[in-house]
Order: structure tokens, then C-alpha cells, then sequence
């Protein structure tokens, strides 16, 4: 079976982060996103990964061609012009006469990818869509399912007391190649927006699956950061780069190799520090923090709930919360952050490459 992975939007709600890499290649506890996900998908009987890249599409070639050593073939689609995720599914598709496998490149999809396409089959689905449930569906498109897993309609950003379910696509999906007829060629086209309800209109069967698996989503500020928490906690299983627990691991205080943390600091887990850092007396990181490679932080700064990027250096007393903070950026002394987004001076070519022996 071939994957699809739909690599090439602009992830502008991370903005400005993602000014310089794209969306999938942001750092995930340290390593590419995609990194991560393209060991997912390496774990299944797969045999080729299509890319459809875009923007910024530099940074994945140089992740499969300089250093990530996968066993599957992998193929960059890219769009000249950005094609919209329906148009680059079928751009992608070209030629494909089997089964396959579709995903949003910035979803963190803990279901079994295996049971996904035994429930497409067995459904004989001509699409399957995987659903995840929300605790307020008014601000996604929410599917209303016949008691067969069928789905019977999409309805966009209901009232919460016209929903008529808290499911939503979940960015994975497995589709027949007679789906890609239904995708106009000419234009940008949204899957989720336009061919999906138009495939329920013409009567294709469309299935949804749902089976309470983890689901989340990279591409916002808040999705962002409670996949590290779930990483760090352990509800989402990905291969991190090697780091000691701290005293007992019930703490969840992981130190990576050539760390350098003074006494008087304090450690809150969980907290994940990497390689190279330098964290100054005084300072307090936790809980939930995630400091990059030969990040430095200045004596009395306090952070928590927040992501910091490779090279980032923070001054002293500085306070960030529920932040991530770019490669390289420099916070000046006594800086107070709440809920940014803050980049600085990037270099994500060397930022973004692996930088210790298990990446
Ligand atoms: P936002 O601008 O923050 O909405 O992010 P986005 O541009 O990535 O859009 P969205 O999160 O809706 O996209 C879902 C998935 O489809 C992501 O993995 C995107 O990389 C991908 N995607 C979106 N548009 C395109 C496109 O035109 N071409 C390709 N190849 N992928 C796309």
C-alpha cells in the first residue's frame, strides 16, 4: 500500500515560527515532526511514501536525503503551486491503482494504523475517514454517523446544541483510486471542505472510524504543546533522543548528555532538557517544559508550560509561560511571556538535524 502524506501547507496559525521550516519539520521533544511520524508509518506493511510538499519544501528533501534512514522509498511531490489537500492527494495519486493511505503530515495519529485499514475493507469503503471526538464541536466540521459507521453528512462549525455529533476528521484516511476522479484537476481543492461532502452527494461509501485512540494536532499553539505533555507522560509512544531520568523517573525529569544545570536550580517534571544546555542557578523549568539542544537559561528565569527551540538563549529573571520560542532566539533579561509564539534569529538547517545519537 502507498502513503500519501500531505506535507506542503503553510501553517500559518504558527506563524511566525514557521516562517523559515514548514509545519511538519517543526521539533517535536526535540526531533523533526515528521521524523516521528516517518517512523509510524515505517512500522507499516507500506510500500512507498508519496510527499506532497510546498512550502518550504527544502527542509524535508534535505531530511530524507542527507539523514533519515528509512526503509521505505519515499517520493517528493512538489506543487509549484500549492494545490489545497485535495489537489494534492490527487497530484500525488498519480498512477496509484491500489488501496491507500492518506495523512495530514501534522496530525499525531495513536491509532493503529493496521485496524484503520482491516475497518476500510471490511466496510468495503470506497473512503475511510478516521474520526476523533472534541469536548466542543462548534468550531470543526462535525460528521453525523448512520449506526453502520457510514457517514451521512458533514455539518461546518454547528451550534453546540445542533451538533449532531462531538466528531471530526482526525487528517488520516484510506481511500480507492475511484475517489480521485471526483477531484476537479484544475484548481486548488480542500478535501475535507468540498470532495468529501460531494463524494456522500454522489453516493460513494464513505466510513467513518472512531476507537477512542490518542489524536492530536501540531499545527496550533495549544495542540502543539499538549503533544508534548502527552509525549512526556507517555500517552503518545515516539522515539525521543537519549536522556537520563533525574534521580527517580516518578519525577519525569530527563536530562540529555552534556547538560549543564548549577545547583539551585529548580527541575518541576515533567521536563525534557536537551543536549548541550546550560541552565543557571536560580532558574525553575517545570513543569511541562521542553528546552531544545544547547538551549541557555539565565540565572532566576522561571518557565513553564512552554517549548523552547535549539540555541535559544533566555536571559536571567525572565518569565515565559505557554510559550514556544524559535531556534536561536535571544529573550532579553526580565522578559515576561504568556501564550507567544516568539522567533527569533533562525537557522534551521543546523538547528532542525539530529544532534544526538538515537535521532
Ligand atoms: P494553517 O495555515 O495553520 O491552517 O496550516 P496548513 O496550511 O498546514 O493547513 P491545514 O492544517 O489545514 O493542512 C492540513 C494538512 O494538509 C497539513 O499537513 C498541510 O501541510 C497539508 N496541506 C494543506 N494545504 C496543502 C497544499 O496545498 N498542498 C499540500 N501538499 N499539502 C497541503
Amino acid at each position: 500500500m502507498d502513503v500519501i502524506l500531505l506535507a506542503g501547507g503553510k501553517g500559518t496559525r504558527l506563524h511566525p515560527l514557521t516562517q523559515d521550516i514548514p509545519k511538519p519539520m517543526v521539533p517535536v521533544v526535540n526531533r523533526p515532526w515528521l521524523h516521528h511520524l516517518a517512523e509510524v508509518i515505517e512500522a507499516l506493511p507500506v510500500s512507498g511514501i508519496r510527499c506532497a510538499v510546498h512550502y518550504r519544501w527544502e527542509a524535508i528533501r534535505d531530511m530524507y536525503r542527507s539523514w533519515f534512514k528509512g526503509h521505505i522509498p519515499v517520493k517528493l511531490v512538489l506543487e509549484r503551486e500549492a494545490l489545497g489537500t485535495g489537489g494534492a492527494i490527487r497530484n500525488a495519486a498519480a498512477g496509484i491503482a491500489d488501496t491507500f493511505m492518506v495523512l495530514n503530515a501534522d496530525v499525531v495519529p495513536g491509532m493503529d494504523l493496521r485496524d484503520l485499514i482491516r475497518f476500510h475493507k471490511e466496510n468495503k469503503a470506497d473512503c475511510t475517514i478516521a474520526l476523533t471526538r472534541v469536548e466542543d464541536p462548534s468550531a470543526y466540521g462535525v460528521v453525523e454517523l448512520s449506526s453502520e459507521s457510514r457517514i451521512m453528512r458533514f455539518v461546518e462549525k454547528p451550534a453546540p446544541d445542533e451538533a449532531p455529533s462531538n466528531l471530526i476528521n482526525a487528517g488520516v484516511y484510506v481511500m480507492e483510486p475511484n475517489v480521485l476522479d471526483y477531484i476537479p484537476g484544475d484548481r486548488p481543492v480542500s478535501v475535507e471542505r468540498e470532495i468529501f461532502p460531494e463524494l456522500i452527494r454522489r453516493g460513494l461509501r464513505v466510513y467513518g472510524f472512531t476507537s477512542g485512540f490518542y489524536w492530536n494536532d501540531i499545527g496550533t499553539r495549544n495542540g502543539y504543546l499538549t503533544t508534548h505533555w502527552d509525549i512526556l507522560d507517555g500517552r503518545m509512544p515516539v522515539r525521543l533522543p537519549d536522556a537520563q531520568y533525574l534521580h527517580d523517573p516518578g519525577e519525569n525529569i530527563r536530562i540529555c548528555h552534556k547538560a549543564h544545570v548549577e545547583p539551585g536550580v529548580r527541575l518541576i517534571g515533567p521536563v525534557f532538557i536537551g543536549e548541550g544546555c546550560t541552565i543557571r542557578s536560580g532558574a525553575t523549568i517545570g513543569p511541562r517544559v521542553v528546552l531544545g539542544p544547547h538551549v541557555r537559561v539565565g540565572r532566576g528565569s522561571i518557565i513553564r508550560d512552554s517549548v523552547i527551540w535549539a540555541g535559544a538563549q533566555i536571559g536571567s529573571n525572565a518569565f515565559m509561560e505557554e510559550c514556544i520560542v524559535g531556534f536561536n532566539t535571544v529573550i532579553e533579561d526580565s522578559r515576561k511571556a504568556k501564550a507567544e509564539l516568539i522567533r527569533g534569529r533562525c537557522a534551521w538547517e543546523s538547528a532542525t538535524r539530529p544532534v544526538t545519537a538515537s535521532s
